[in-house]
């Protein structure tokens, strides 16, 4: 920003608004540089750096890292910012300069697991393109547990199915207007999740449920298996029944059945009564 204010006034205007004025170089210490990551980048590690990112560095330097966010701040997606090792960000981070907060009180290990999820920024925002895999359902009906197993699988170009491990698994229960969360578990290396299915769920008359499986997952396109347990509570709803006057008569209680008989035997005898009325007076009339 410096620079700025060495050049005459249009200058001035049009470089800063223009944001072709980088930083000044930041250079680090070397043996600071040279610390290492303690983490290694896996599915959790950059998922919980992504979290933090968003929740605490995103506002800067933007959604995808291009240093766009509520002021001009580092792109983290150039190759020159991504050149830099571990150890160097660390510093970076750590220390602060500028309008680049320190974050020296911050957990460090969050910051390394950020560090990792900054690693994935690079190149600028990429399109995901999901890739397909498979979930299946495998459920034993025979065995008093209920337990159902999941298998999350893609095929490779021979055809076979290769498992995946670490994704998420959400189970759920079909409902009228909607689907009832039971539970979610991440595939072991097998590519296998197991739940056990929670008793005391309400389903249709003899108990049966519809269960929904659901792959949910940033870089598998989304899968659903459906599958019909008999695990939850028959609902018998007869109580609502009972109260309803289009139940029937099997249903309806006595004292309903009575009462409308007689209100409609009363209805229908007043309505004879006055026809018998309006005829006697006609008949009155002819003699007179
Ligand atoms: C208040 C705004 C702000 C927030 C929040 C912020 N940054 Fe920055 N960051 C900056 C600015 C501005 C710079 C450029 C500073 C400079 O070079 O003088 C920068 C620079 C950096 C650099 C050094 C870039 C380089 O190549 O020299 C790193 C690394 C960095 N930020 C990481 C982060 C991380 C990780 C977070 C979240 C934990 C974060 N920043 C949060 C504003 C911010």
């Amino acid at each position: 920003m410096r620079i700025c204010g060495n050049s005459i006034i249009i200058m001035l205007l049009l470089a800063c608004s223009l944001d072709v004025l980088a930083f000044e170089p930041w250079n680090v210490p070397g043996p600071e540089g040279g610390r290492k990551n303690p983490l290694k980048a896996d599915k959790n590690v950059i998922e919980n750096g992504r979290i933090f990112f968003m929740n605490t560095c995103k506002a800067c330097h933007g959604e995808q890292g291009l240093g766009n966010g509520v002021i001009k701040a580092a792109d983290m997606t150039t190759a020159k910012f991504q050149s830099q090792t571990d150890g160097e960000l660390f510093y970076k981070i750590t220390t602060g300069r500028g309008q680049m907060p320190s974050f020296k009180a911050m957990n460090s290990n969050d910051l390394w697991q950020v560090i990792i999820f900054i690693r994935t920024l690079a190149g600028g925002a990429k399109q995901v393109l999901k890739k397909n895999a498979m979930l299946n359902l495998i459920i034993d009906v025979n065995k008093p547990e209920k337990q159902v197993t999941g298998v999350v699988y893609f095929m490779d170009e021979a055809g076979q199915k290769q498992p995946l491990e670490k994704i998420k698994v959400g189970f759920y229960v079909q409902r009228m207007f909607g689907l009832l969360p039971v539970g979610s578990k991440y595939t072991n290396d097998k590519g296998y999740v197991r739940l056990d299915f929670p008793s005391g769920i309400i389903g249709d008359t003899i108990g049966n449920l519809n269960l929904v499986a659901k792959l949910e997952d940033a870089e598998y396109k989304s899968a659903d298996a459906l599958a019909t347990v008999k695990w939850g509570l028959p609902n018998t709803g007869l109580k609502k029944a009972e109260r309803t006057l289009w139940a029937t008569n099997k249903l309806a209680p006595v004292w309903l059945i009575l009462s409308f008989t007689l209100t409609l035997l009363v209805i229908f005898g007043v309505i004879i009564y006055v026809l018998l009325q309006v005829r006697k007076i006609h008949r009155l009339g002819k003699i007179v």
